[in-house]
């Protein structure tokens, strides 16, 4: 039972009681029994107000997410467990960075760990496609030992113990959602069931004639030529001598002394020159924020911070996912965010050019009442999405050179990068 009070309370706190009635609607069902949730909406507010964002850039599309979706994503509804959430696209335009970058240069070949791959392993797959010539692995600690999907579509993925690692619907609504989630280990028990009908299977796909299936170690089964999966996380995988390992939308869950000791184990992998990517995006490298370390003398040595200009005013909520206080990626975007929006100048301009994409592209424009909207509930998530990609895009070939000047003006060596990513060097940085 969602309770009032809460969101109330939040709202006073952190916007002086001024955030949008479309948004509140939208967390009038935030799970508020869940001590997570009501602790990550407070450091998520705390993380608006350290970029000094406004209540009236919050959307009635953020409203929704929070109340419907980040609940479903935080590691309290799964037993702790980070769930292997990803996104097919979702790094595209970083598996172009690292084909070309100014730290490798153009290489025709090379190695990749992606680690924390997620699974289905879209993104690694993604870079497989992109980086020919290259050898990827995809790594996870929640690779799954075996996966079950019943006749209606909806599926599981179990480790080798047959825990339940993570189930999703067939189609993500707040009802089928809820079905599943509302007693997991009742889930759980009935693909097990199903798991069982197929006796001892062999690796791969066997398909039940109710339209139920079981794929044993079902990684296997997106290997090729130069890419491979395993199962293991940061610490555990057994290499060496990477040319480029990406982290991504990982560390969000970790907080900074993890951050410090995996930084050393990163370095204990990579070859000499190598690089780190280590950060995370949501679709279409959109609300994208990430480091770029690179192995010298054997340690990691910081380069540079890059974000996408969506961030300043964003359509999601990634710009502001922590899972700690001390998250290093996000309280330097909160400062270079407040950077930009400290200057009139740039900010008028940026509301003038998102406001204008987001009313030609029909994403959460801007109403009579001045707060921003949603989208047609009609709208495949594909689809919003890849818009707000070419609303991303915009915004950075817009305001990226103004933005760069920003920053420059407040000390920091900063400029556009390969990707088109607004980049501030880490090597000396304003006090
Ligand atoms: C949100 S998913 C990200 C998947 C993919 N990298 C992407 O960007 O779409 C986070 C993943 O981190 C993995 N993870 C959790 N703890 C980890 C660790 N200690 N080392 C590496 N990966 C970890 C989870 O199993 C999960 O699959």
């Amino acid at each position: 039972m969602s309770d009032p009070r809460f969101v109330d309370r939040m709202n006073r706190e952190h916007f002086g009681g001024t955030l949008p009635p479309g948004f509140l609607e939208g967390v009038r069902e935030l799970p508020t029994e869940r001590d997570d949730v009501k602790a990550f909406v407070d450091r998520m507010f705390r993380f608006m107000n350290a970029a000094e964002m406004r209540a009236r850039d919050l959307s009635v599309l953020q409203g929704e997410i929070l109340g419907s979706l980040l609940a479903r994503i935080l590691p309290g509804a799964w037993q702790g467990r980070v769930p292997p959430i990803t996104v097919k696209g979702r790094h595209r335009k970083i598996d172009e960075l690292i084909r070309d970058n100014r730290y490798l240069g153009r290489r025709p070949s090379g190695s990749m760990l992606d680690l924390g791959c997620g699974f289905p392993p879209e993104t690694t797959i993604d870079s497989a496609d992109r980086l020919e010539g290259w050898r990827i692995h995809g790594s996870d600690p929640s690779m799954p030992a075996f996966m079950v999907h019943d006749p209606e579509g909806a599926y599981a993925t179990f480790d080798s113990r047959g825990k339940m690692i993570y189930c999703q619907p067939s189609a993500p609504t707040v009802e089928s959602w809820n079905a599943l989630l509302a007693d997991p280990e009742e889930t759980a028990r009935r693909f097990r069931m199903i798991r069982e009908r197929f006796g001892d299977a062999s690796p791969g796909l066997t398909e039940g004639s109710d339209g139920s299936r079981l794929f044993v170690d079902p990684a296997r089964s997106f290997e090729r030529p130069g890419l491979t999966f395993g199962v293991g996380g940061i610490g555990q995988v057994e290499t060496s001598e990477q040319d480029v390992v990406r982290c991504f939308n990982v560390m969000y869950y970790f907080d900074d002394d993890f951050r410090e000791k995996a930084l050393e184990w990163f370095a204990s992998i990579l070859a000499e020159g190598g690089i780190l990517l280590v950060g995370g995006d949501w679709a279409f490298t959109t609300e994208c924020r990430y480091f770029l370390y690179q192995r010298e003398g054997g340690a990691m040595r910081p380069r540079e911070f890059s974000f996408s200009l969506d961030n300043v005013v964003p359509l999601g909520l990634v710009p502001f996912f922590a899972l700690h206080e001390r998250d290093r990626g996000l309280n330097l975007l909160a400062r270079l965010v407040r950077t930009l929006r400290r200057d009139a100048g740039f900010l008028a301009r940026y509301y003038g050019v998102t406001d204008g994409l987001r009313a030609e592209h029909e994403i959460c424009p801007r109403g009579a009442d001045g707060f921003y909207g949603s989208v047609d509930p009609e709208m495949d998530p594909g689809e919003l999405w890849s818009r707000a990609g070419e609303i991303s895009d915009t915004i950075g070939s817009e305001l990226g050179a103004d933005a760069v000047a920003v920053l420059e003006g407040a000390g920091w060596d900063a400029g556009l990068n390969e990707i088109g990513l607004v980049s501030v060097s880490l090597e000396s940085p304003p006090a």
